[in-house]
């Protein structure tokens, strides 16, 4: 049986101090032994957010970084830096971060074997355009983003990793995807991940739905059997987060 994991993605929002108030509104609230919760928090939020989470079953993750562990690469944070921070997870590849800051499928391949060699886990984000959708190459494209992201992962790895399926259509638009919509797409995701590796990978993989997921969307969602949980912008933000976490 695979564990569920809700993660929140806060995005560009909360300053320092904010955030500290934030964990510790939420703290209470997304208990839950069941399920993985991870609160991904911006850089400059990430110190006090690993340090107010202590003794929470809180664990922490960045929105990004950079695949090199040091050097020149003004602006950048490194996975040496987050895993001496205590960050246990990091997203990669977010389509905000493909649209305006110019991942691709190569760089965020480079993250991902830096994150595992870190022991940091990747949450790898994936998903199609309205137009692809409606072109009728939603599989195509997801599948070329899944195949290019783990280039050269290990089964050992991969098994490990978490994937996100966020269709940017859904993605701040209060439109979520249908339950079967995403169910249909996380079930190829999983036999994507089957023809890469072996059943066996694909079955301890997880593979989380984001885009609008709110308090009432999560249940039919976290139910379906190829969905393992949620990435979650908008809502996590707020006391709902608690409500989702405890969807059931
Ligand atoms: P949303 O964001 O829940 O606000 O749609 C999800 C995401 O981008 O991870």
């Amino acid at each position: 049986m695979r564990k569920k994991i809700i993660a929140g993605n806060w995005k560009m929002n909360q300053t320092p101090s904010e955030a500290v108030d934030l964990v510790n509104t939420l703290k209470p609230l997304v208990k839950n032994e069941e399920v993985d919760v991870v609160f991904c928090v911006p850089a400059i939020d990430l110190l006090a957010a690993v340090e107010t989470a202590k003794g929470s079953n809180i664990q922490i993750g960045a929105q990004n970084m950079y695949f090199e562990d040091k050097g020149a690469y003004t602006g950048e944070i490194s996975p040496v830096m987050l895993a001496a921070a205590g960050i246990k997870y990091v997203i990669l590849g977010h389509s905000e971060r493909r649209e305006y800051f110019a991942e691709t499928n190569e760089t965020v391949n480079k993250k991902m074997h830096k994150a595992f060699e870190h022991g940091i886990t990747p949450i790898m984000c994936c998903g199609e355009t309205l137009e692809q959708r409606e072109q009728g190459v939603t599989m195509d494209f997801i599948r070329q983003q899944v195949k290019v992201g783990f280039l050269n992962i290990t089964s050992e790895q991969a098994k490990t990793a978490v994937i996100a399926y966020e269709p940017i259509w859904a993605i701040g638009t209060g439109k979520t995807a249908t339950t079967e919509q995403a169910q249909e797409v996380c079930k190829g995701i999983r036999m994507c991940i089957a023809e890469i590796y072996d059943a066996s990978v694909a079955e301890a993989i997880r593979i989380q739905y984001g885009g609008s997921v709110n308090a009432e969307t999560a249940p039919e969602l976290f139910a379906q059997p190829d969905i393992d949980g949620g990435l979650v912008g908008g809502a996590s933000l707020k006391p709902d987060f608690g409500k989702i976490v405890n969807y059931k």
